[in-house]
C-alpha cells in the first residue's frame, strides 16, 4: 500500500510539450496521454468578460465555425505568448486533464517552450505551472528536446543540427557536449504555409477558404518537390467575383508554387545557421546530415528541398510529431541530464 503510493508519486512526474500548435503530455510512466492543439475558446459576455468554452480537440473545431461572440484563441500562435491569462488557463487545463483525480500529488513537471520566449515569458510559463499543483518547474527549449527526441547524440562532443518545424515557428538547433551551441528561431512555419495557400487560392482562382482549408490542402496535396505523379483535390469555398459558393480543382503544382515563399525562408534560415557554424562541429555535420523533426517534416519531399539546397543529407526523424514530446519524456527520465539542461 506504502509503496505503491510511493511508486504513484513518483510516476505522477510529468512532460509538456508546449507547441503553438499542439500541446502533448507525457506521464512517467504512462507515456504520452495527451495530444491536442493549444487551442482555447472563449466566450465574451456583455461586459467583456470572458468564459472558456473549451480547450483543445473541442476548441480547434471551432476555429472559423464560430458565431460573433465566441472566439478561438491560439495563445502561442507565433512562439510568443500572445495572451497570458489564456496561456496559463491552456497549461493549467492539460496539466489537470492529465492528473485526473490524482491532484494531491504534486508532479515534478518539465516543460518545453519554443525558443523565442523571453524571461518574462518564461515565468509566466512556469507560475501557471506551479499554480496548477507542480511541486517543481524545469523549462528546455524546443531545439533541444527536438534533438534528443529525434535521437540525436546530444552529449557527445560531436555537432548534431535539428531543424523542428512547427506551427507558427521553424527552430533550428545546432547541439553539442548537452547545450545549443547555436539556434535560430523564425517565425515561418506550418501556419505561415497555410496562409500563403489561402492567398494563392484567392489570387490564382478568386476562391476564398479558410485557414482549415488552407491546412487541409498543404496536408493532402501539398509537396515541396515534384511528384512522380502529381495531386489534385477538389476545393470548396467561395467565389469572390459572383459571391456564390463553389468549387475548383486544385493540383500539387499549384501548392508548390503556392508554398514556394514561405519554404524559402525555412531553407535561408537554414543556410544561416550553417553559415555561422565552427568548422569542427560543421565537419560533424557533413558526416551526420541534417534532421527534421515538428509537423512540417511530414510535408511531401521536403527533406529533398532542403537537401537539394544545402547541399546536406537531410533526413525526417521518427514520427516528427511526437519528437519533441519524446525528448522532454528523455529528460525527465534523467534527472541528471535535465538539470544540466533546464535554464531558469
Ligand atoms: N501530414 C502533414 N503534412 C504537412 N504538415 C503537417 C502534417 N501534419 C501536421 N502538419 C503541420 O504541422 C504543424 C504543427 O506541427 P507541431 O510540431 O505540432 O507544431 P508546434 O510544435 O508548433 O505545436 C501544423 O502547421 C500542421 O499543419
Ligand atoms: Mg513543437
Amino acid at each position: 500500500m506504502i509503496l505503491d503510493q510511493l511508486i504513484g508519486f513518483f510516476s505522477s512526474d510529468m512532460s509538456i510539450d508546449l507547441g503553438t500548435a499542439n500541446t502533448l503530455v507525457l506521464v512517467k510512466g504512462r507515456g504520452i496521454i495527451i495530444n491536442e492543439p493549444s487551442v482555447v475558446a472563449v466566450q465574451r459576455d456583455k461586459f467583456g468578460r470572458q468564459k472558456i468554452l473549451a480547450v483543445g480537440h473541442e476548441a480547434k473545431e471551432m476555429v472559423g465555425k464560430t458565431p460573433g461572440d465566441i472566439e478561438a484563441i491560439r495563445p502561442m500562435r507565433d512562439g510568443v505568448i500572445a495572451d497570458f491569462d489564456m496561456t496559463e488557463k491552456m497549461i493549467r487545463y492539460f496539466i489537470e486533464k492529465a492528473h485526473k483525480r490524482k491532484s494531491f500529488l504534486r508532479p515534478r513537471i518539465i516543460i518545453c517552450v519554443p525558443y523565442g520566449l523571453t524571461q518574462v515569458e518564461r515565468k509566466a510559463v512556469r507560475e501557471s505551472a506551479m499554480s496548477a499543483g507542480a511541486r517543481e518547474v524545469f523549462l528546455i527549449e524546443e531545439p533541444m528536446a527536438a534533438a534528443i527526441g529525434a535521437g540525436l547524440p546530444v552529449r557527445e562532443p560531436q555537432g548534431s543540427l535539428v531543424v523542428d518545424i512547427g506551427g507558427g515557428t521553424t527552430e533550428i538547433g545546432v547541439v553539442s557536449l548537452g547545450g545549443l551551441v547555436i539556434s535560430k528561431s523564425i517565425r515561418t512555419a506550418g501556419d505561415k504555409i497555410d496562409m500563403s495557400i489561402v492567398d494563392y487560392v484567392k489570387r490564382k482562382y478568386n476562391l476564398l477558404i479558410g485557414e482549415r482549408t488552407g491546412e487541409q490542402i498543404k496536408i493532402e496535396v501539398g509537396s515541396a518537390v515534384a511528384l512522380d505523379s502529381e495531386l489534385s483535390m477538389m476545393v470548396k469555398g467561395r467565389d469572390q467575383v459572383s459571391g456564390l459558393l463553389s468549387r475548383i480543382e486544385l493540383t500539387s503544382e499549384d501548392v508548390r508554387e503556392a508554398m514556394r515563399e514561405p519554404l524559402k525562408e525555412i531553407a535561408d534560415a537554414l543556410k544561416d545557421v550553417l553559415e555561422v557554424m565552427p568548422p569542427d562541429l560543421a565537419g560533424d555535420i557533413v558526416e551526420n546530415g541534417v534532421v527534421l523533426t515538428g509537423g512540417g517534416a511530414l510535408i511531401r519531399g521536403i527533406d529533398k528541398y532542403l537537401a537539394d539546397i544545402v547541399k546536406l543529407p537531410v533526413f525526417v526523424a521518427d514520427e516528427p510529431l511526437l519528437a519533441v514530446a519524446k525528448g522532454t519524456g528523455k529528460a525527465l527520465e534523467e534527472i541528471q541530464l535535465l538539470q544540466q539542461l533546464a535554464n531558469e
